[in-house]
């Protein structure tokens, strides 16, 4: 059995695209055993309580400093005791502590195609907007592992998406979700739930 911790910060659709894809039999061999937000105000905590998980919210701003968040945000960690972390729209950079005491064992889903579109400043809608001003006409999604970096960890899973005429940021977000997030990020915990290779 994988014990998967999903670490969140907002509405949560793709934490709702985990929930369902267990219950459903999608994701095999797997149990959420906890919900992490940054984020006290987060949908997604309302959806892991209806779900019967057990959530937490550790916010930075009840903390001194950065350092005594990043610690207490690792103690839960560790309380919970997951064999594999799931970023599903988590708009936290990482400790690098938790990055060397979880390594390879992180995942995140970044909602473009990587390379492009990536990295520093590039979250949530911002990414689409990014995508529409460029004029690319195929964009999609990543499953990835997190290394020190930002979305430069090795690359589990990739889906496109067709950008279309008229889009706007939040229309090309909702297809790229309904059309590739809530699709590969399940599909990427199954496979690691069964031991397969990811290449
Ligand atoms: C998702 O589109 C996810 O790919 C993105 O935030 C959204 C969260 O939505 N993540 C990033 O941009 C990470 N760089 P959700 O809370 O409904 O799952």
């Amino acid at each position: 059995m994988l014990n998967i911790v999903v670490c969140v910060s907002g509405g949560g659709t793709n934490l709702q695209a985990i929930i369902d894809g267990v219950k459903e039999g999608k994701i095999r061999n797997t149990k959420i055993v906890g919900v992490i937000s940054n984020n006290t105000g987060a949908y997604a905590l309302q959806r892991a309580e209806d779900a019967g998980i057990p959530a937490f919210c550790i916010s930075p701003k009840n903390f001194e400093s950065r350092e005594e968040f990043n610690e207490a945000f690792l103690k839960q960690l560790k309380e919970l005791n997951p064999d594999l972390i799931v970023l599903a729209g988590f708009l936290v950079i990482l400790p690098e502590k938790m990055i060397e005491v979880y390594r390879d064992r992180i995942i995140n889903i970044h909602p473009s195609l990587i390379p492009s579109f990536c990295g520093t400043g590039y979250y949530g809608l911002k990414v689409h907007e990014a995508a529409l001003t460029r004029g690319v006409k195929v964009t999609g999604a990543t499953v990835h592992y997190v290394d020190e970096g930002t979305d430069t960890g090795r690359i589990i899973m990739q889906k496109a998406v067709d950008v279309l005429e008229g889009d706007t940021p939040e229309v090309l977000q909702r297809r790229v979700m309904e059309q590739a997030e809530w699709i590969i990020l399940p599909k990427a915990i199954d496979q690691i739930a069964f031991g397969q290779r990811v290449k």
